[in-house]
């Protein structure tokens, strides 16, 4: 996903550490990038429009210095801009932030919410949380920097006039609308097990509920609680996995993980079902559906040349006739667009989404 190039007023090479971790173009781990030992390398990625890897596997050693799974980042500052604007905070709101992760972001809240207004920003992991601290009052900002899990918000400070998280959650926590005023805003990337997230807005109501819409999408790391797991079978696992054929072409398995068509929906309609793709070469593309609870696993085995193509299945749920069935509910509803859900969230928690259609209304609740 592009954002607009935005100017921000705060440097964000004041909240970089000097180690980075930058992403091996094998895909296959994060190796660090030093300033001491290679300023100039540093300095092109604080200065890209793209994320930087600022933690790895929550802070433990890697292995052979290499990290496998980035657990804090500096977000891509496009990316930041535009949840900026779409949080529209102003001189002298409260803020809560979740996530804190360099400080960065608090720093242009701060900025934004001037002296009548107010930032906490809380972040889990605690030696993250110090340094952000740290950084902030190097560069002259003071919001209040809270140790903890965001989940819970922070109810001292409340009520707030915004919300933002800086990660991506699957649920929006009720303890963020009830520290919410109502009219007031929250701003999170929202998704389904499935895809990718959508950039979300909601608004909170009186009766405790909030109520929004997504925007674009974007790849955000997950509040640390709410993250996904895939499954590796092992090669004697996947021999012994029940096999069919799919007639489905490129062009429907193309649309079941885009965004712009089918995968929100389906992420929506199949619960608890995570997809990835791994190309194996120019000619071989797999497609992998996972639910890790219930340990069920598909693969779709795109091989060009050679069409149908092989499904295997594994474990008590089919992954892939359930969204093979989502997919084609889709195509039946008209194709809609991540944008024209309606979301909401009930007092109790529930989420569910209401879609328009020519043929009438559908509703459902969203499995949590
Ligand atoms: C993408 S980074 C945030 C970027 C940050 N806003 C900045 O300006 O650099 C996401 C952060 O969320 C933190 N995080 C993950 N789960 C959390 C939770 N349950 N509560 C609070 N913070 C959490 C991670 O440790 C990480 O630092």
């Amino acid at each position: 996903m592009t954002h607009s190039r935005a100017r921000l007023p705060v440097p964000r090479d004041r909240f970089v550490p000097s180690v980075v971790w930058l992403e091996n173009p094998a895909g296959d781990g994060f190796t660090p990038v030093s300033r001491t030992d290679d300023e100039a390398g540093w300095r092109a990625l604080v200065e890209a429009d793209e994320p930087i890897v600022t933690q790895v596997d929550d802070g433990r050693a890697p292995p052979n210095g290499v990290g496998l799974r980035p657990s804090s980042s500096c977000s891509q500052p496009s990316l930041v801009a535009a949840m900026l604007e779409e949080l529209d905070v102003r001189a002298g709101h409260r803020v809560l932030e979740i996530g804190t992760g360099t400080g960065w972001n608090a720093a242009l809240l701060t900025e934004r919410v001037g002296p009548r207004g107010r930032v906490v920003s809380v972040e889990v992991d605690s030696e993250v949380a110090d340094r952000a601290r740290i950084r902030l009052l190097r560069a002259g900002y003071s919001p209040l920097v809270v140790t903890g899990d965001g989940l819970a918000g922070h109810p001292p400070a409340a009520p707030y006039d915004r919300v933002v998280c800086t990660a991506s959650v699957r649920r929006i926590p009720r303890a963020w609308i009830a520290q919410t005023r109502p009219g007031g805003k929250i701003v999170t990337p929202w998704g389904t097990d499935y895809g990718d997230d959508a950039l979300t807005r909601w608004e909170v109501h009186e009766d405790g509920s909030a109520s929004g819409r997504c925007g674009t999408d974007l790849a955000f790391m997950r509040l640390r609680d709410q993250r996904r797991d895939f499954l590796e079978p092992s090669e004697d696992e996947i021999e012994a996995a029940d096999s069919t054929v799919t007639r489905r072409g490129g062009r429907e398995l193309f649309e079941m993980i885009s965004f712009a068509h089918a995968s929100f929906t389906i992420g929506l309609r199949v619960p608890n079902c995570y997809v990835t793709v791994e190309d194996l070469d120019a000619d071989h593309r797999n497609v992998e559906l996972h639910d890790a609870r219930s340990t069920s696993w598909a693969r779709v085995e795109l091989v060009r040349g050679l069409h149908p193509w092989t499904v295997r299945q594994l474990g008590p749920r089919r992954l892939w006739n359930e969204v093979d069935t989502a997919h084609r509910w889709w195509l039946s509803a008209g194709k809609p667009t991540p944008q024209q859900y309606e979301l909401t969230v009930s007092p109790d928690g529930t989420h569910a989404v209401r879609l328009d259609t020519p043929t009438g209304p559908h509703r459902w609740s969203v499995a949590a």
